[in-house]
């Protein structure tokens, strides 16, 4: 099957019962992003390729998760590298909706967990969380995937995915993929291309510091000597989780500890 782009849910929804009319024991592998893919994103691709007979990419900057419009604005949009890459990787159907196909709703139901989305990440970001179960959601009930696959760099939000999971019974199987780094250690992430060289040349201290600080106090000093604007450094059940502005880029890491 050559990579077939959907624009609309009725049109993904018609595709996927007709795929499954032809062949219901299939297995769907569904891999969602934002889009600017890079090679973390090649990896979740790949596994999603290799373990499943259907392989499905969205491409979807989710509005609702963005609590600062400039960052919204100023996500990296890459349409024709992230299809040639999907194309290569042999992706079978890229989904890249619309905000009001996606949103009939206008976001008037939200998905909320009221715990760890609170904190870290959505301390300083209200509303984050939220945006980012509801988009999930949506596209886990639309695709109906057998198993979703999402990177270990984000691993508070891969924490409440696998939560939403059990709390709403539903029947995706969630895999783990460890985060990619390039050979400085820097976390590959579709920010990073905003980073100029000096900040790219810095970057790499947030993964250094965290590895190697004695705790989060001494890795938050380190990285604000650095001059990291930093947000936290927090040790949760063996694992330090950061996050760190350098210049308007806002970077995020965790390590096991
Ligand atoms: O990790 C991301 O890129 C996004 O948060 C996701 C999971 C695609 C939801 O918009």
């Amino acid at each position: 099957m050559s990579l077939k782009i959907i624009r609309s849910p009725e049109e993904l929804k018609t595709t996927l019962r007709q795929l499954k009319r032809l062949s219901p024991e299939k297995t769907i592998g569904f891999v969602p992003t934002m889009g600017a893919l890079h090679e973390g994103h090649k990896t979740l691709l790949e596994s999603a390729r290799a373990e499943n007979d259907i392989c499905i990419l969205s491409i979807f900057v989710n509005p609702t998760q963005f609590n600062d419009k400039e960052d919204l604005k100023k996500y990296p949009k890459t349409w024709d590298a992230d299809l040639a890459l999907a194309d290569h990787v042999g992706v079978d159907i890229a989904f890249a909706p619309e905000y009001s196909e996606m949103y009939p709703d206008n976001y008037r139901y939200q998905l909320n967990e009221k715990e760890f989305s609170q904190q870290l990440c959505g301390k300083d970001r209200p509303g984050h969380f939220d945006g980012v179960l509801s988009v999930v959601m949506k596209l886990f009930n639309l695709i109906q995937p057998t198993k979703a696959y999402f990177g270990e760099k984000d691993f508070q939000q891969l924490c409440l995915i696998e939560g939403m999971i059990q709390a709403f019974f539903m029947d995706v199987q969630i895999v783990r993929v460890p985060t990619l780094r390039e050979s400085s250690g820097l976390a590959m992430s579709s920010r990073n291309v905003r980073l100029t060289p000096e900040e790219k040349t810095l970057a790499p201290q947030l993964h250094k510091s965290m590895l190697l600080a004695k705790s989060s106090e001494e890795a938050q000093k380190q990285l604000q000597q650095l001059g990291f604007h930093v947000d936290y450094v927090v040790d949760i059940e063996g694992r330090r989780y950061a996050a760190a502005k350098l210049g308007n880029v806002r970077l995020i890491d965790n390590v096991k500890i």
